[in-house]
Parts: structure tokens; sequence; C-alpha cells
């Protein structure tokens, strides 16, 4: 079966007008942030998928391992009709999950859901003809606002891996997870990655490679605001900072600016002082019952949690209470 084509959700005028809303909320802080999600533009999400192959960068490597081990399980254990992968982007580990489903039957249809238009129309395209028999209905959208608009009939089970939920903050995940409950009915699935506290001198490189992949990565998001609202940031001043908040638990990656700046964007003067740090991405670290703890109070039971041998990353299977 071919991927049909894909739903947009987020219309480019959406789009547009979320980012310049980010950009001014964001840049007129005392304390300057954007948020993650537009690094992902076709390079960003390129970049990502180099950070993915980095030495340093081992959550994508942990999070394939459990799945390869426990792909058999999840597929029997959630008996799925319907497969939703939130923040889907090239879907690659997601696979494992697809191939076990395939063994067991009973899988209908998958449905990524993803901003990356680029990522997704790849991504389904690929799918669509790996695994024929399978409906695949590609979403482009912001997975924090487009729940309401799942397909609803047969168990579901939702995916959302990489440590993603991480890269909210606390209180945006505590209502992102009530209304990913919300969304479902009582005996749907969650499959949750999380990425896991441990030594920051592991932590810290994934987030600083040698190679500066994630600093491009992160420069990144510069490049889309100019090219989207016509600004006038030079990435290159901009050094890129990544941080372990042992208080919060969390990565903070943050550009300095290397000297002061005036940037022009949308009708605002956007004065960096030298040194000043805008936020550009925090990606929390989770300890297993903390992550029990968030899901119970949205209306979840853990069914499951697994982690690969080191214990570097965790994955949770929760049902809809
Ligand atoms: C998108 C959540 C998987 O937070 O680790 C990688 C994004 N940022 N390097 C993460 C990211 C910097 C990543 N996830």
């Amino acid at each position: 079966m071919s991927a049909e084509p894909l739903e947009i959700y987020l219309e480019e005028q959406d789009l547009g007008r979320s980012l310049r809303e980010d950009v001014r909320v964001g840049l007129t802080a005392d304390a300057k942030w954007l948020p993650p999600k537009w690094f992902y533009d076709a390079r960003g999400s390129e970049l990502f998928e180099e950070i993915t192959r980095l030495p340093e960068y081992y959550p994508t490597r942990a999070e394939r391992a459990v799945l390869a081990e426990r792909a058999a399980d999840i597929a029997e254990l959630t008996g799925a009709k319907t497969l939703i992968e939130l923040g889907s982007g090239s879907s690659e580990k997601t696979r494992l999950l697809l191939d076990a489903f395939t063994r067991r039957g009973g899988l209908g249809t998958f449905v990524p859901l993803d901003v990356s238009v680029s990522a997704l129309r790849q991504s389904t395209e690929q799918i669509a003809q790996d695994y024929p028999g399978l409906r695949v209905r590609g979403i482009v959208g912001d997975f924090t606002r487009q729940l309401d608009r799942l397909p609803t009939g047969g168990r579901r089970l939702v995916v959302f891996l990489g440590g993603t939920i991480g890269n909210l903050m606390p209180a945006e995940r505590a209502g992102f997870l009530r209304a990913m409950r919300d969304a479902l009915e009582a005996g749907d699935r969650l499959l949750i990655g999380t990425d896991l506290v441990k030594d920051p001198g592991v932590v810290v490189p994934a987030y600083d490679d040698a190679a500066g992949v994630t600093a491009e990565f992160n420069r990144n998001v510069l490049r889309v605001v100019n090219r989207e609202l016509g600004a006038d940031f030079e990435p290159e001043a901009f050094t890129h900072v990544a941080l372990w908040d042992a208080e919060r638990e969390w990565i903070e990656m943050r550009l300095r600016a290397q000297r002061p700046m005036r940037v022009r964007v949308l009708d605002l003067d956007v004065d960096f002082a030298a040194g000043e740090e805008l936020r550009t991405e925090i990606s929390a670290k989770f300890r297993p019952e903390g992550i029990a703890a968030e899901l119970a109070a949205a209306g979840f039971t853990g069914e499951r949690f697994w982690t690969d041998p080191d214990g570097l990353f965790g994955v949770t299977l929760a049902r809809a209470d």
C-alpha cells in the first residue's frame, strides 16, 4: 500500500504565526529563550539524525537496544490495531515495533505525527513501501496541540520515543500527559522513552560532542528564525553551551553571545549583552519512580519498565485507566 498524502494540520500560516509568537515572547523575556521545536527544519532534522550516530550520544542506541529486546512483548501486551507515533522524525527505531507487529499480525494502521514535513514525507513513503498491507497516514503537526485529532476506533498504542518528553517544561509535561490520557480510551496504551538520571560526565558530552554537530544543531534555530522571519542573527557569533542543572536534573542548551549584539526581528530590536545567553532547549532526565508518579497523576498505570543493559535509558509501557 502506498502512503496517503500527508494530512497537514499545521498549516504554513499557523506555523508562521506560532513561530512569530514564540519569538516575540521568548526574545522579549528577561531571560531569553526559544522553544526547541524550531530546530527541526530539513537541515535541523538532518543534523539531529547525525547526532544520533555520534559516539557521545547514547540515548538513541540505548533506546534501540530496549526496543530490539522488547518489541515482541510490546506487540503481544498491547495487541494494538493502530500505532500512533508522536514526534516521529525518521521513525527509524519504530521499525523494530512494526516488525514485531508484522510477525504477530493485527496492526492495520501506522500514524506518524511530526512538525517536520521533510522528515515525515521521507518516513511515510519508505515505511509504506517496506510494510505492504499497512495503512500509513502521516500527520504534520505539533504533538502538544494535535492530540484531539488522533484516529479513533480499535485498540491504540501511542509511542513517544527518544526522550522527547524531556524537552517539555515540567508543567507542560503534566498538561501534555493529561491531554494524552483524555485523547485515549481506557485500555489504550502509551509507550514512552525517557533518558535516565546518570553521571553528568556521561550526559554532558552527549550534548556537547567533540565534532561540534550539536553546536551546529543548536545554532540552526537562529538560521530558521533568520529565514522564516527575515531576522539578522549572526549564528557564528553565538557559542554553544550545554550545562547540567543538578537540582532540576536536566540538560540546558543555550547560545551565548560572544559580543554585544543588536538583532532585528519582526518589529523588535533585541539587544544581547556580551556573554548573554539564550536558552534553546531543556532535556530532562528521569528517575523510574518519578516517571511512574507523573503517569499516575495523568491517569495511566505503568505496566512495564525496561532499560538497556547499561541502565542508561528507560522505556515505560503504560495503560490508560
Ligand atoms: C529530540 C529529545 C531526542 O533532548 O536528547 C539532541 C534532542 N538536543 N541533542 C534530546 C537533542 C540536543 C533530543 N531529543
